[in-house]
């Protein structure tokens, strides 16, 4: 049976230059097949709100989604580390009400640790929750809940002033007691200079390389059709397969070629003669 990782076995891997590998997932059966894949942790991001509901962004989703989300994912791997991501609206209005939804993660979907994006500005709110015993990872960067703010989903730190700005927020998380840090949407250079300046893990997702690496599961599939942004790889076309999959369903039916006999019960011995 597959162990799960730890908080130490995540640092022990840096510290020894392995590189951790992880995805979104948010239902069942994405989380069964991925741990049976050997994905090293799972993120039930708010990013279901587009690769699920179908918003045109993160804003939208509330903390009651991302909860059942999270426990379908948790029922679909119980030996993988999840992270439960606090949507917007979640930690905005203050410390009580961040404490108060990253331990609805913990009692109502057994999370391992929760994210929640910012750096400088969220230090208090990541002290709070780890001073309550639980773990935080920090995501700096691109944060998609602020992409109003930040003028849409683009890349950040490409200037020497915006890269110090998200330096400061990497040191921010890190002293503020996240365990590790996501970090979106930067030059590679602005990823090697936050893993000079901090101790704890530094994963990426356009951002180069680093510690580790997360991906959109539905991109990665090749499932989700609206964009694909320039740091995907897609190892798959999942799209192209439900395709072929329900317009042959579609023409079977039609055609009564669906069901056939041997798909049907049979009666018991001498019944339909009763009819
Ligand atoms: O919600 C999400 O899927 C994320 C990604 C950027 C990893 O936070």
């Amino acid at each position: 049976m597959k162990k799960k990782l730890t908080r130490f076995d995540l640092q022990e891997m840096k510290d020894k230059g392995e590189k951790v590998v992880w995805m979104t997932a948010y239902d069942f059966i994405t989380a069964q097949l991925a741990e049976e894949s050997g994905m090293d942790m799972l993120l039930v991001g708010d990013s279901l709100g587009m690769a699920v509901y179908g918003y045109p962004g993160t804003v939208p989703v509330t903390m009651d989604q991302c909860i059942y989300h999270t426990e379908a994912v948790r029922r679909g791997a119980p030996n993988t580390f999840i992270i439960g991501d606090m949507p917007f609206g979640a930690y905005q209005t203050g410390v009580r009400q961040a404490c108060r939804n990253a331990v609805r993660f913990h009692k109502e979907a057994a999370v391992d640790c929760i994210k929640l994006e910012g750096g400088v500005r969220v230090a208090d709110v990541i002290r709070a929750i780890s001073d309550g015993g639980m773990l935080v990872m920090g995501h700096i960067g691109l944060t998609p809940q602020s992409s109003g703010a930040q003028g849409g989903f683009r890349a950040q730190g490409r200037t020497a002033e915006s890269a110090r700005a998200i330096i400061e927020d990497a040191r921010a998380v890190s002293e503020a007691g996240a365990f590790s840090v996501l970090v979106e949407g930067v030059p590679p250079e602005v990823t090697e200079a936050i893993m000079k300046e901090i101790p704890i893990p530094v994963y990426g997702i356009g951002a180069g390389l680093c510690d580790g690496q997360v991906m959109i599961c539905s991109d990665i599939l090749g499932l989700f059709q609206a964009f694909t942004p320039k740091f995907v790889k897609k190892y798959g076309n999942v799209a192209e397969e439900y395709r072929k999959v329900f317009s042959a369903y579609v023409d079977d039916v039609k055609q009564g070629r669906f069901p056939g006999r041997e798909h049907t019960y049979k009666m018991i011995e001498g019944e339909a003669e009763k009819l």
